[in-house]
């Protein structure tokens, strides 16, 4: 296997991701917005779906609709089949030892509460502490704030520095007897901070602290694989890896999953109740109370399929040089300020002027047909560290092209005319 996967021919290595075939299958880009071609460069809100996956969507809804795992009748069958298909293939994708270890969840926010509620409520204790750092997203705070209100835990900050990076000595100063958890995202959604989480899960496994990794910002532009990273937990969102909105994943360590109570009871995720007892189910359906989002699941199967379709390689490949074009492109701008300069970023920039609002920036590309998003991008405390209220955030995908960036800039220049 290992041999496979290296014999790369020379010529294999030379070929660019044919962006123009990949923006032929997203369906949505050949439209216009007020006018002017849609540029959209709001993928880290939510990505874009190819056909594949409206497909998908269709021909479950058309052809397939039954409820899943309870029914003897054809339709019931093909549909569970399908979906434990879409479980395989995410199994693959994230490369996890067992299916088991993989829950369909509402999204991330559902996976990170999930572990907050089942394994925080049984393992914390009041003077535990658990360790998150400066650039979470709100959904990787606010459930251990409300965890730390239930259980008399505390929760501990990593900082990060002026260029939006982890302070790992903070970190490392940080792990104590008393950490309990650890809950890091591996790309920031306002910065797109790379976070080196290899290092850090190897850092809380030497005192045998597990380490949740949310990747919600990550898997739709790094090789995540859970064995190699060795994290304990890694949530993501179907609708951020250009599958359907309601749908994402917990990936959890099975010894962990095994050792957790359920998050919500309900059908599905029991094996016999009586009103003495309720025996639960195996993993992962311990965890999936209630008829889930099956053509979700199958929708995020098909993405992965769209994806497992492409030639990775190509597309980082590609990602990284519009990331480096951009930068350049802004950076070019006069007073014109990029909020996270790290060393290693995926898929973001986001920027701004003093004397404009981004709310202000963000209208006026609306009105070239520029999709951004401008705000504190749910992850205030990262507008706090930098002193800004907002910025203008634009994210890319693997569809995205230079000459989108060209038009992103003439954009913000007119912005600049507007507000002069
Ligand atoms: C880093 C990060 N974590 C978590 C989330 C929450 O994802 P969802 O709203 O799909 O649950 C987001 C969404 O933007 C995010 O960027």
């Amino acid at each position: 296997m290992k041999v496979a996967h290296e014999i790369v021919t020379p010529k294999h290595l030379s070929k660019r991701l044919d962006v123009d075939k990949v923006r032929a299958d997203f369906p949505i880009l050949k439209q216009k917005i007020h006018g002017k071609p849609l540029v959209y460069l709001d993928n880290g809100a939510t990505s874009q779906k190819p056909q594949v996956v409206v497909e998908a969507l269709n021909r479950y809804y058309t052809a397939e609709n039954s409820n899943i795992h309870r029914g003897v009748h054809f339709l019931s069958e093909q549909a569970t089949a399908a979906y434990e298909a879409a479980r395989q293939k995410i199994k693959r994708f994230v490369n996890a030892r067992s299916e088991q270890e993989i829950i369909f969840v509402r999204g991330t926010t559902e996976a990170i509460n999930l572990v907050a509620q089942s394994y925080g409520r049984t393992f914390l204790k009041p003077g535990d502490e658990i360790i998150v750092s400066a650039m979470e997203h709100h959904s990787n705070i606010v459930p251990w704030q409300i965890l730390c209100e239930q259980t008399g835990a505390r929760l501990r900050v990593i900082p990060i520095n002026h260029d939006g990076e982890l302070v790992l000595d903070e970190y490392r100063r940080l792990l104590s007897q008393k950490t309990k958890l650890v809950s890091v995202t591996h790309v920031s959604n306002a910065l797109g901070t790379i976070v080196p989480v290899k290092e850090m899960v190897h850092l809380a496994h030497e005192r045998q602290v597990p380490v949740l990794v949310d990747g919600a910002q990550a898997v739709p532009h790094l090789k995540v694989d859970v064995q190699e990273l060795d994290c304990d937990f890694y949530a993501f969102s179907g609708h951020k890896l250009f599958g359907p909105t309601g749908v994402g994943i917990l990936y959890g360590r099975l010894e962990l999953l095994d050792a957790m109570p359920p998050y919500q009871g309900g059908g599905d995720m029991i094996s016999l109740v009586t009103f003495e007892k309720t025996h639960y189910n195996v993993l992962p359906y311990k965890f999936e109370a209630g008829t889930p989002h099956i053509a979700g699941g199958i929708g995020l199967g098909a993405a992965i399929d769209y994806l497992e379709g492409l030639e990775w390689q190509q597309v980082t490949a590609h990602e990284h040089a519009l990331l480096t074009y951009a930068t350049a492109a802004l950076t070019d701008i006069k007073g014109l300020r990029i909020i996270g300069t790290a060393k290693e970023k995926v898929g973001v920039v986001s920027f701004v002027f003093d004397h404009i609002h981004a709310h202000d920036v963000g209208t006026i590309l609306d009105q070239e047909g520029v999709a951004v998003r401008a705000g504190h991008h749910c992850a205030m405390p990262v507008m706090q560290r930098f002193g800004v209220p907002a910025t203008t955030r634009a994210s890319f995908a693997l569809y995205n092209t230079r000459h989108e960036i060209d038009i992103l800039v003439k954009g913000i220049q007119r912005a600049l005319e507007v507000f002069a």
